[in-house]
């Protein structure tokens, strides 16, 4: 297990285009196993490559179902919407009101380079677009409506 410094808001890895991953190859197989590990470790839901500072388009999720890798996903169906109260691990300590859809279809690359589809409502839909929006230099902050606000955190 191999945890990565989560970079945070204001540095220049979060606002940039990351590119398409062409091949998987240890490097990219730890990549992946360790931005599992250090979103567990920081009880996200999702974490982009660029948080870890690896401009690559590969997102890691975990809504409570199960670990899920994307490798240059693309959201190709959305549809309702859905308003609610949105964090990142990059902006720590904060949280705020963000309008997304209610539903999200994506395409995606597994580790083995194959093509799946994913379909998510909800909480997952949003964990998705936020994810994908990482990989385009998007923080969730662009999208607030209202203040940004102070999480509790008594730790
Ligand atoms: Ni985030």
């Amino acid at each position: 297990m191999a945890l990565r410094t989560i970079r945070t808001i204001g540095d220049p890895c979060l606002n940039k285009v990351c590119k398409e991953v062409t091949e998987v190859n240890d490097r990219t197989i730890t990549l992946i196993d360790d931005m599992l590990d250090t979103m567990y470790e920081a009880d996200g839901v999702g974490l982009a490559a660029p948080q870890v500072g690896v401009l690559k388009r590969i997102v890691v999720i975990d809504v409570g179902d199960g670990p899920i890798v994307m490798i240059n996903p693309e959201i190709i169906e959305t549809g309702g919407s859905q308003t609610g109260s949105e964090g990142c691990l990059s902006v720590p300590g904060k949280a705020g009101n963000v309008t997304r859809p209610n539903y999200v279809k994506a395409k995606a690359l597994n580790e083995d380079m194959e093509e799946f589809i994913i379909e998510g409502e909800e909480l997952l839909a949003r964990a998705i677009c936020h994810e994908v929006a990482h990989l385009d230099g998007h923080l969730y902050t662009e999208l607030v409506e209202g203040e940004l606000m102070n999480t509790k955190n008594e730790d």
